[in-house]
């Protein structure tokens, strides 16, 4: 479905991503995991045609995005829908102004059309009495999920998450998580989700992976990955107070 093929990149100084290769199959829920500067957003922004790698290639579908343009990127990349880190709600939209966007800018849909499908999103995400609420009224849970209704008005088949759950509680962040969830059920979309929410990745991901100074270090499915024997999984692990045997391990005071 997404394909990342020797993916190299260099952002000022730095040599961000150094020959990255992933292999998102349809319909996964694959996560990404990484501590801050690890290159998970950059990662992302190559799958959508956003940035473009100096060398290798990105393919969605059997169609390389990294080399497209014009009509045939804009044509790939609607068939993302994307929750950016910030949220980016523009703050003197309504909640339902803010979610229609996308389909104002893509398509040529009427406002009877517009206002049944931001509805329908709305309700999808529980914010089906919130439509006329302006973002600065919202908790951050309900920013996301705003977002996240943002995403998918346009019906993706493909959903990237970048870091749903960060300045999220405990509680709220499962509440994504179930959404995240139950968004690939219902609406059978592949998703790719940022995070360095290690509780979120296990509960969510088909596959983690995990991305550090620029280099992919692990691929495993939920249950590999805790046991992995990568030092930097376990640092990461550990940081989480995760043990290698999955369990919760407690510092003596
Ligand atoms: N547009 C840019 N110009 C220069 N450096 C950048 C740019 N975008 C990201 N970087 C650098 O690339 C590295 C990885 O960034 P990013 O992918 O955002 O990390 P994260 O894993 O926290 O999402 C960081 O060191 C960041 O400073
Ligand atoms: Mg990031």
């Amino acid at each position: 479905m997404i394909r990342l093929e020797k993916v190299s990149k260099r952002l000022g100084a730095a040599l961000v991503l150094k020959a990255v290769d992933l292999h998102i199959e349809e319909r996964e829920t694959f996560v990404i995991v990484g501590s801050s500067g690890a290159g998970k957003s950059v990662t992302l922004k190559h799958m959508v045609g956003l940035l473009t790698p100096d060398s290798g290639r990105v393919l969605v579908g059997d169609r390389v995005i990294s080399e497209a343009s014009g009509r045939a990127l804009e044509q790939l990349r609607g068939q993302f829908g994307v929750l950016f880190q910030s949220g980016a709600l523009l703050e003197w939209l309504t909640v339902g102004e803010n979610v229609a966007l996308p389909l104002r800018e893509k398509t040529k849909l009427p406002e009877d059309a517009i206002t049944a499908r931001v509805q329908e999103k709305l309700s999808m995400v529980g914010l089906e009495h919130d439509h006329h609420k302006m973002p600065s009224e919202l908790s951050g849970g309900m920013r996301k999920r705003v977002g996240l209704a943002r995403a998918i008005v346009t019906n993706p088949r493909i959903i990237l998450y970048d870091e749903p759950t960060s300045g999220l509680d405990p509680v709220t962040s499962r509440l994504i998580d179930e959404l995240i969830n139950r968004l690939r059920r219902e609406l059978e979309v592949t998703s790719v989700v940022v995070t360095h929410d290690l509780m979120s990745a296990l509960s969510i991901g088909t596959r983690i992976a995990m991305l550090h100074q620029g280099r992919i270090v692990e691929i495993a499915d939920p249950q590999a990955f805790v046991r992995s024997a990568e030092p930097e999984v376990q640092r990461f692990l550990e940081a989480q107070y995760i043990t290698r045997r999955g369990s919760w391990e407690r510092t003596e005071p």
